[in-house]
C-alpha cells in the first residue's frame, strides 16, 4: 500500500485524477399504498455531482433526513441511482460486470451509521477481520496474518493477540468503532465513507477515532467522505465541505473559505459562529432556521429552503431552482442571491 508522510495540500490532491466522480446523481424510492399502487417517489437523492481526490476529505453536512446516507450507500452500489453516473478512476460503474463490482467494493472501505448493526455478535475479531479476504478471494494465511497484524497495530487494539479471540460485545465501545474501522481498511482500499463515525461516542474518544482516521489518511493517501453532525470535527477532519438541504447540495467549499465566509443562508446559519476560532462555540443543528425540511415526496417548487429563508426572492426562489453559481475558485452555492456574483 503507498504511504505517504504529509498531508497533501488542496491543490496537490487536485492536481491528481479523482478517485471518485459523481455526475447528476438521482436515488428516488418508491411509494407504494398497501404495498402495491405506487403513490409517489421519496426524492432521496436529487441531482449530486462532484469530484473525490486521492488524499483528501470532503465533509458532508445537513439535518437529518437530507440524504446524507443514501448518498454514500448509492455510491457504494447498495441502492441503485435512479438516474446519473458515478465513475471510480474513470471506470462507469453502470458498466462493470460482477467480477468488476466486487473488485470496486475492495477499493472502498464502509463504515456504516448504525454502530450496534456494523459488527456480526458471533464472530470473533479474527473471523470478522478475516471475512473480507475470503470473499475476496485472498485465500493465503500468511497474507490474513499479515494483514491483520498490521490493521490491527494501526486502530491500536494492542495486545493483538488478546483482541483476536473476542467477540464484539467484549469491547467497549471504542474499541467496537477500532475494529470497524480495521475491518474497513482490511482490503487496502483507495476510498472510506465514514458515516457518522464518532456520533454515538463519548466526547473524549471521539477525538481519538477521528485522530485514527487522520492517521490512516495520511498513511495510505486515502479519500475520505466523512458524513456528520457535528460540525465541530469538520474544520480539524476535512480539506471540502458540502452542505445537503434537501436531497441536494447547496454548497461546495473549501474549509478554510467556509469558515471565512459561508455563503448560502442555510448553511450561514448552520456555521453562524465560525469567525471565532474556538470549535466550541461553533452552533449545532439546533440553531437551524425555524420551519420544517422540506418533504422529499412533494419538494416545494423552486429553492428548496425559500419556505425558511429570510433572503427569499418572490418570484424567483419560489418558482426556479437555483444551479450552482461558482462565487470563487474554491467555493460555490447554489443561492438565487449570487446570480451577479459569479466570478468571470
Ligand atoms: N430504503 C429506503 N426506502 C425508502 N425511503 C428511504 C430509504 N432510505 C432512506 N429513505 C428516505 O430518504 C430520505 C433520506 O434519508 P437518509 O437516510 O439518506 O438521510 P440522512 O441525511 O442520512 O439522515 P440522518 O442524518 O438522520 O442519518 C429520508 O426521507 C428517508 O426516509
Ligand atoms: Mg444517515
Amino acid at each position: 500500500m503507498p504511504s505517504v508522510a504529509l498531508k497533501l495540500t488542496q491543490e496537490q490532491a487536485q492536481a491528481q485524477k479523482p478517485v471518485l466522480r459523481v455526475e447528476d446523481l438521482h436515488t428516488y424510492f418508491e411509494v407504494r399504498r398497501m404495498g402495491f399502487f405506487k403513490v409517489g417517489d421519496v426524492r432521496a437523492l436529487d441531482g449530486v455531482s462532484f469530484e473525490l481526490y486521492p488524499g483528501e476529505t470532503i465533509s458532508i453536512v445537513g439535518e437529518s433526513g437530507c440524504g446524507k446516507s443514501t448518498l454514500a450507500k448509492t455510491i457504494l452500489g447498495i441502492h441503485q441511482p435512479t438516474k446519473g453516473k458515478i465513475y471510480f478512476e474513470d471506470q462507469d460503474l453502470s458498466a462493470l460486470n460482477k467480477e468488476g463490482w466486487k473488485q470496486y467494493r475492495s477499493n472502498i472501505g464502509y463504515i456504516m451509521q448504525d454502530p450496534y448493526g456494523a459488527l456480526p455478535p458471533f464472530m470473533s475479531v479474527k473471523q470478522i477481520l478475516e471475512e473480507p479476504m475470503k470473499i475476496n478471494g485472498i485465500k493465503d494465511k500468511k497474507e490474513h496474518a499479515r494483514r491483520i497484524r498490521q490493521v490491527l497495530e494501526e486502530v491500536k487494539l494492542a495486545p493483538i493477540e488478546d483482541f483476536l479471540p473476542k467477540f464484539p460485545h467484549m469491547l467497549s465501545g471504542g474499541q467496537q468503532q477500532r475494529l470497524v474501522i480495521a475491518r474497513a481498511m482490511i482490503l487496502e482500499p483507495k476510498m472510506l465513507i465514514a458515516d457518522e463515525p464518532v456520533s454515538m461516542l463519548d466526547a473524549s474518544v471521539r477525538i481519538e477515532i477521528l485522530q485514527l482516521l487522520q492517521g490512516l489518511q495520511r498513511r495510505h493517501n486515502l479519500a475520505i467522505i466523512y458524513i456528520t453532525h457535528d460540525l465541530s470535527t469538520v474544520r480539524y477532519f476535512s480539506e471540502r465541505i458540502f452542505t445537503m438541504y434537501g436531497a441536494k447540495i447547496i454548497e461546495k467549499s473549501s474549509t478554510k473559505a467556509l469558515l471565512k465566509e459561508p455563503l448560502h443562508p442555510y448553511t450561514k446559519a448552520l456555521f453562524e459562529a465560525t469567525s471565532d476560532p474556538d470549535a466550541e462555540n461553533l452552533k449545532t443543528f439546533k440553531d437551524v432556521p425555524v420551519g420544517e425540511p422540506p418533504s422529499l415526496m412533494n419538494p416545494p417548487a423552486g429553492c428548496r429552503f425559500h419556505p425558511r429563508c429570510k433572503y427569499m426572492i418572490k418570484g424567483l426562489c419560489d418558482k426556479e431552482i437555483p444551479p450552482e453559481f461558482q462565487v470563487y475558485e474554491d467555493h460555490s452555492t447554489a443561492c438565487w442571491l449570487y446570480k451577479d456574483k459569479e466570478r468571470a
